[in-house]
């Protein structure tokens, strides 16, 4: 009952930010593709579901993949297109971002059934909904409608992605560069309650952290002992659970560890005790750590604006490749 009192709030909610954002026409809808491909749903959901089966952390993998497409020229595939001077090989995602053969072998299927119909764009918002749902997470009805997008940016996902090493207002001001707000950055930092970092995404912490201490004090000392053991061969491809404590399921642990400082990345931790993480995000760091209920309803909130950040310039397409325009 709790739940579908607040799937319906959230229609309303919906319906409230389309109405006040003036100017942009509010084209994603609920079952965009009812009549289009109604087969949309199930070969989403049986890929998720299979690519899941074989390794849990492809639902990590997959809802990280519609982040960093979003916050690129808006969600519109983009990450998707190969080229050397494509999204995926900037900085952020080079050697990280993963499951676009995911995305390929949902895209086959799809032209098989309903041929130039579902933009990649959508299949990587659905795939990511369907890789929270399955690590426990909460459901939710995904805005569908996007367009693919011409071109990739890749100075655009170098400056526009947060690096965990920057300080809160830096990651704050990349969010509200899209629309997102301080709330939107704690909720979604929630997403690292599922999937895996590697130590050169840490590795700062672990030793010769600054004049004054080694390790980083924001690190809980048993945790940092157990990194340090990994990281020590110096490979910073290997890769440890950014949710020490429930690496692979969807749930409030994320925020609980930060109270015991046993956030992985500095972007993490730094919700809770930098300087600008106690005057902006730590109070909800604290709510969220000890309501998971309200955790969930405002993570589908937040992923819905997420989702809702524009295609920028051009009007788009439906690629028949995700890799490639048409
Ligand atoms: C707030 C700023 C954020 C920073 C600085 C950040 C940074 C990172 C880093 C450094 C990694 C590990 C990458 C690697 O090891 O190669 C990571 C993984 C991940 N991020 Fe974020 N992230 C942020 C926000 C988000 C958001 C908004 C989402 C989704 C809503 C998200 C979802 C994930 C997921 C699920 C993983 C694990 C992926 C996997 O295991 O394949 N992150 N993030
Ligand atoms: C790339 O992204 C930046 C914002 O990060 C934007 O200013 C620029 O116009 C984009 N370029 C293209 C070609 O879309
Ligand atoms: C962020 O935006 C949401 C609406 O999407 C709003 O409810 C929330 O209060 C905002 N947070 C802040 C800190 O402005
Ligand atoms: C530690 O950091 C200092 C200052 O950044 C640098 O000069 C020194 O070489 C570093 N030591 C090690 C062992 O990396
Ligand atoms: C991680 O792996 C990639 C691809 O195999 C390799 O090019 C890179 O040098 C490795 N990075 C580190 C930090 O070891």
């Amino acid at each position: 009952m709790e739940l579908s009192y607040s799937r319906l709030l959230l229609v309303f909610s919906v319906l409230a930010l389309c109405l006040g954002n003036q100017g942009v026409r509010c084209e994603l809808t609920d079952h965009f593709y009812d009549n289009t491909c109604p087969q949309l749903y199930a070969i989403v959901q049986q890929h998720v579901f299979a690519a899941m089966r074989a390794e849990m952390r492809m639902g990590a993998s997959l809802l990280r993949l519609h982040f960093h497409d979003c916050f690129v020229n808006g969600c519109d595939g983009s990450i998707l297109l190969d080229g050397s001077d494509g999204e995926k090989f900037a900085q952020p995602n080079l050697n990280s971002v993963r499951g676009y053969e995911v995305i390929d072998a949902i895209k086959v299927d799809l032209e098989s059934v309903c041929p130039e119909v579902v933009s990649c764009a959508d299949i990587v918002a659905l795939a990511a909904s369907y890789g929270v749902l399955f690590s426990g997470g909460p459901y939710y009805d995904v805005l569908l409608g996007r367009k693919d997008g011409l071109v990739a940016n890749q100075s655009g996902a170098d400056n526009g992605l947060p690096a965990p090493f920057e300080p809160i207002d830096s990651i704050i001001q990349k969010f509200n560069a899209v629309g997102l707000n301080k709330t939107d950055v704690v909720v979604l930092s929630g997403a690292h309650t599922i999937g895996r970092a590697r130590c050169a995404l840490f590795s700062n912490r672990l030793s010769n952290f600054s004049v004054t201490s080694s390790v980083d004090p924001t690190l809980e000392a048993s945790l940092a002992v157990s990194l340090q053991s990994l990281c020590s061969g110096g490979d910073g491809n290997q890769t440890t659970a950014l949710d020490v404590s429930s690496a692979d399921v969807f749930d409030n642990n994320y925020y609980q560890n930060l109270l015991a400082n046993k956030g992985l990345l500095s972007s993490d931790q730094g919700l809770y005790d930098s300087p600008e993480g106690i005057a902006n995000t730590k109070d909800l760091v604290e709510t969220y750590s000890s309501d998971g209920e309200q955790f969930f309803c405002d993570f589908v909130w937040s992923m819905i604006k997420m989702g809702n950040i524009p295609l920028k310039g051009s009007e788009g397409e439906i690629r028949k490749n995700c890799r490639v325009v048409n």
